[in-house]
């Protein structure tokens, strides 16, 4: 083997793949197969997003078509699954009541083919979303409903009622938002797994995994628990500034990519205000996160990413916190699954080394020898 190379902690600034699927730069930008983020936010719909970071390009009316087709026929959730959720701690975080029903899913779809196994995993991912946060609040699980598209649908399962036009239109921006980001932490534990030859069910059950911690997916609720703690911009300003000085990570802010702006924050910034307008509710919200970000800038020079603005955006559309995480991988899911099928396309185990700083060349001591 030639000499191992000693790369940074976290793998700050090293690539460990190619990806044609998305490109982030420091910046500030964001790219899905070569389309903007912004683009796709002002015109584009979940499905025709999900296809587009899927297969490369954007589909013909046919394709889309038949692309939203599959997924409503394969959306429902067989009870069995629905069964080992309701068998677990009724106080779970819904994040890791869904993280065991996909892995459960894989275990009761393992004889489908490889292609189906992928479509059945997306389009089963808004109903297992939904009924995470209902099983853990003692409510019934509910079907998906066959009018509605994904975002309305994951909107109206969660509620129990169905959305109004601009809410589940402002949903699914959000959704757009959250879909893919190149090599993020739980993309990359989804190649590792793919790289075993793994199924996909097993990637992503990693993926969830990954996604569960509030330095990745989690900062969403940390976010909004602590911008609910703040009662006036000016009191945000000072907890954070008093925050900081404690040594506090402030969730929601930073990034391992951007460094002055995160796009996809300032186009969920811009979609919390015009909520914010439509519902004819105050500005408080907006005015609260505006200072925290005013004051992370000014203190750390770190700029507010995209779970620092989705969490107040789901707040207002009246969404319950603990599920914040789990609608985040409602969406990303479409991402991980592309970069399963990228990691497979040109494959080779992850496996790397590691500087041993262990003791050596002890001796065996018996049991009744040990101190
Ligand atoms: C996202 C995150 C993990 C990126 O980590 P990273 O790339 O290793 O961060 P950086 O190396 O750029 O951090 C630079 C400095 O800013 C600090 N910093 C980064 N994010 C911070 C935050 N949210 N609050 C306070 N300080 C922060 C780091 O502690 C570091 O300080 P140091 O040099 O004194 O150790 C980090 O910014 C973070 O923990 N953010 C909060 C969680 C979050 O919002 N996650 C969602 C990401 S989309």
């Amino acid at each position: 083997m030639s000499e191992t190379i000693i790369v940074p902690k976290g793998l700050y600034g090293v690539a460990v793949s190619e990806t044609g699927i998305a490109k982030s730069t420091s910046d500030g930008t964001l790219t899905y197969r070569g389309y903007s983020v912004e683009d796709l936010f002002e015109n584009s719909s979940f499905e025709e997003t999900a296809f587009l970071i899927l297969y490369g390009r954007l589909p013909s009316k046919k394709e889309l078509l038949s692309f939203s087709s599959a997924l409503k026929t394969n959306a429902r959730v067989p009870e069995q699954i629905y069964g080992i959720m309701k068998n677990l701690r009724k106080d779970a975080h819904p994040m890791d009541v869904l993280r065991t029903a996909v892995s459960a899913l894989g275990a009761n779809e393992h004889r489908l083919s490889s292609e189906e196994q992928k479509q059945s995993l997306i389009a089963k991912m808004p109903a297992l979303v939904a009924n995470c946060y209902r099983i853990t609040n003692g409510m019934d699980t509910i079907d998906p409903d066959h009018d509605l598209d994904t975002a309305a649908n994951l909107l109206y399962m969660i509620s129990g009622g169905r959305p109004e036009k601009f809410d589940a239109w402002a949903f699914e921006r959000e959704l757009i938002l959250y879909m893919e980001h190149d090599l993020n932490a739980s993309a990359f534990a989804v190649r590792v797994i793919a790289s075993t030859l793994a199924d996909v069910y097993a990637a992503c059950t990693g993926g969830i995994a990954a996604l569960k911690g509030p330095l990745h997916g989690g900062a969403n609720e940390a976010a909004i628990e602590m911008l609910l703690k703040f009662k006036s911009p000016d009191e945000a300003a000072i907890r954070i500034q008093e925050m900081l000085a404690r040594g506090e990570k402030i969730m929601g802010f930073g990034h391992r990519i951007y460094k002055t702006r995160d796009p996809r924050a300032q186009l969920s910034k811009q979609m919390l205000k015009n909520l914010l307008k439509e519902k004819k509710k105050e500005e408080t919200m907006y005015e609260l996160c505006d200072a925290v970000e005013k004051k992370m800038w000014e203190l750390k020079k770190l700029p507010a990413n995209l779970d620092f603005y989705a969490a107040p955006t789901f707040y207002t559309l009246g969404i319950p916190i603990e599920v914040y995480t789990p609608i985040f991988a409602a969406s990303r899911i479409v991402g991980w699954v592309s970069h399963y099928n990228e990691q497979l396309q040109d494959n080779k185990l992850f496996r790397p080394d590691a500087i041993y700083t262990g003791p050596n060349k002890l001796d065996y001591v018996s049991m009744d020898k040990r101190s």
